[in-house]
């Protein structure tokens, strides 16, 4: 894996200070689900652009290399639970005797854990062999022979003299503080929103472990299903995810379709004797209910299993409680394993993309618009959506409609799946990259009055053709599922979570304006830039105001932006002139 960029630590003496003319106190702004400070020592290991190559002239790596890739090291990968005191060099030692080790880290996660991956798959099994059950005195145990091992001292004082300091990589978000006091630090916006890309994407190990997590899931499954695959979807392997995020998987249970469609010769043709259920929807019910069982009765760290079969799409959510992982199981979900690998794609075309998808993604978590309880909020998916779309609308596009990609399709892309065309080019190195130069101050900043203006009651959004559309139907947020394509995937957002939306779309337009203005001059410690927009909201303030009889926040939010746009050639001509200076 490539690793690239200056350590954002090491850039911390040279930080410039500076000042805002917005004063509003820091709050812990990134509230994922056990967020604690980072560590300090972590390493800066980005997992997506270092697969894709986004940021060095290497060759792209397809989504079905890397997954391959990734899948095969899992194999050959064990999860330890270690005792706190522990002699790395003689635990390798120790595991050494199994085969040669590939690459190890450790992490912890109410406890010390080591990820070890060897040479050899073989070496799994003699480490399977040489294990035993453990006998309990007042319990009973469910023998289980799994890759997720616990290992005991034998003479825990020899140990603890010879301990080496063991390096911990970290699994968990920055804190907002450190996040703050990085783009306090940074140089231009421009480097704001990468600097917050490099804090929040998934690294090497966190990749790794979410792999291994899928693997682990697998082997138990596999008691059922022997040829079955879980693979992980979603933002664990589209490039779009921050640390913290959710792990979806998917029970792919194909293969084993495949190995009974083999061609044989003769005059005979072989069946398996199945079980028939009135629809697929029933079948996926009856496996996952029964994968549930097994994760919950039989899985090691597997905890808090909840079946959610009733759901449009059915599925079985736990946590892993080694790792941390929140899983979400599903099956015959293959379409969300296409939008994975479209989104993919999207990522690596052009190295805007994440940065201000992840960006966008911060700053609606800073403001309560998207939430890790599902209900009428807008998702992480659509504001990557919604990002694509509106990095399709530039001029020229920084990204190609799904129908182009579509068009630059070989025979060897074509994909339907369940009827809808899921067919588009998957070698991305054959698609041409943008000739856009915009900076990624000027598209935040157009990106907020592109949407703090858009016409959502008339329009939907659609990646596929990459224009706006009329809506189909009612709902206050349509963006087109891009395969389903009669589906809606924001359908659960609601008015006011809309008008959420769009308001802060609209103060944030209006920050980043007055931030054009007076930048300069700054030389105070307050929150600048970037940082300025993931402060609360001054909005959410006039709202309360608004209750007291007030101006409606959104007009006077709405008249303050059309005020300043009169004056935004100006501006834009002073941004284009900062960008050549910017990193
Ligand atoms: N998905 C979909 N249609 C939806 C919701 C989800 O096709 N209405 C698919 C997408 O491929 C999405 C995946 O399911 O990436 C996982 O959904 P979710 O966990 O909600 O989104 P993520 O992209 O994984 O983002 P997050 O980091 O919030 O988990
Ligand atoms: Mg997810």
């Amino acid at each position: 894996m490539a690793v690239h960029g200056v350590g954002l630590l090491t850039r911390l003496p040279l930080c410039v200070q500076r000042r805002s003319r917005v004063q509003r106190p820091i709050l812990r702004l990134f509230s994922c689900p056990g967020t604690v400070a980072a560590d300090p020592r972590r390493e800066e290991q980005p997992s997506g652009s270092a697969e894709t190559g986004s940021e060095d002239k290497t060759p792209k790596k397809r989504f079905s290399e890397v997954q391959k890739e990734r899948r095969e090291q899992a194999q050959r990968t064990v999860l330890i639970h270690c005792p706190n005191k522990i002699s790395e060099k003689k635990f390798l030692k120790y595991l050494s005797q199994h085969g040669p080790i590939n690459n190890h880290f450790f992490y912890e996660s109410y406890g010390l854990y080591a990820v070890v991956e060897f040479c050899q798959k073989e070496s799994v099994d003699s480490l399977q062999n040489g294990t035993h059950t453990p006998s309990m005195s007042t319990e009973a145990v469910i023998p289980f022979r799994s890759r997720y091992f616990n290992l005991k001292l034998k003479n825990p004082s020899n140990q603890a003299s010879e301990q080496s300091c063991i390096q911990c990589s970290n699994q968990l978000p920055p804190s907002s503080k450190k996040v703050f006091e990085l783009l306090r630090c940074a140089e231009s916006i421009d480097d704001q929103l990468n600097s917050l890309l490099k804090e929040f994407q998934l690294t090497e190990e966190n990749t790794k472990l979410r792999y291994l997590t899928c693997s682990l899931v697998e082997d138990i499954a596999a008691a059922y299903f022997p040829d079955c695959t879980v693979r992980p979807f979603g933002s664990s392997v589209n490039t779009f995810g921050k640390l913290g995020c959710d792990l979806d998987m998917f029970l792919d249970l194909d293969e084993i379709g495949k190995l009974s469609a083999v061609k044989t010769a003769g005059n005979f043709l072989m069946e398996f004797q199945v079980k028939n259920v009135p629809s697929e929807r029933i079948a996926t019910q009856k496996i996952l209910s029964v994968i549930g069982e097994c994760l919950d009765h039989f899985g090691p760290g597997c905890v808090g299993v909840q079946k959610i079969l009733n759901a449009r799409c059915p599925l079985v959510r736990f946590s892993h409680q080694a790792s941390g992982f929140q899983c979400d199981l599903t099956t015959n979900n293959r379409i969300a394993l296409k939008s994975s690998e479209l989104l993919y794609i999207y990522g690596a075309l052009d190295s805007r993309v994440r940065a201000l998808v992840f960006s966008v993604r911060c700053w609606a978590r800073a403001h309560s618009l998207t939430s890790s309880i599902p209900g009428a909020w807008i998702t992480n998916f659509s504001l990557t959506m919604i990002v694509i779309f509106f990095l399709q609308r530039r001029s020229p596009p920084i990204l190609p409609t799904l129908d182009s990609l579509k068009n630059l399709a070989g025979a060897e892309d074509k994909c339907i799946i369940e009827g809808n065309n899921c067919t588009f080019i998957r070698d991305l190195n054959r698609i041409k990259p943008s000739g856009n130069t915009e900076t990624l101050e000027l598209l935040l900043k157009e990106f907020f009055e592109y949407f703090g203006n858009f016409a959502f009651n008339k329009n939907s959004i659609n990646i596929r053709q990459g224009k706006e559309q009329n809506k189909p139907d009612s709902s206050p947020l349509y963006i087109q599922n891009p395969f389903e394509t009669s589906l809606n995937i924001s359908k659960n957002v609601s008015q006011s979570q809309l008008q959420k939306f769009v308001d802060l779309a609209r103060e944030s337009a209006w920050i980043l304006q007055q931030e054009g203005k007076d930048r300069p001059s700054a030389s105070s410690n307050q929150p600048w830039g970037l940082a300025a927009l993931l402060l609360p909201s001054i909005a959410n303030g006039m709202a309360l105001a608004k209750k007291k009889g007030k101006k409606p926040a959104n007009e006077t939010v709405k008249n303050l932006l059309e005020s300043l746009k009169s004056n935004s050639a100006e501006n834009s001509t002073n941004t284009n002139r900062k960008r050549t200076t910017s990193p």
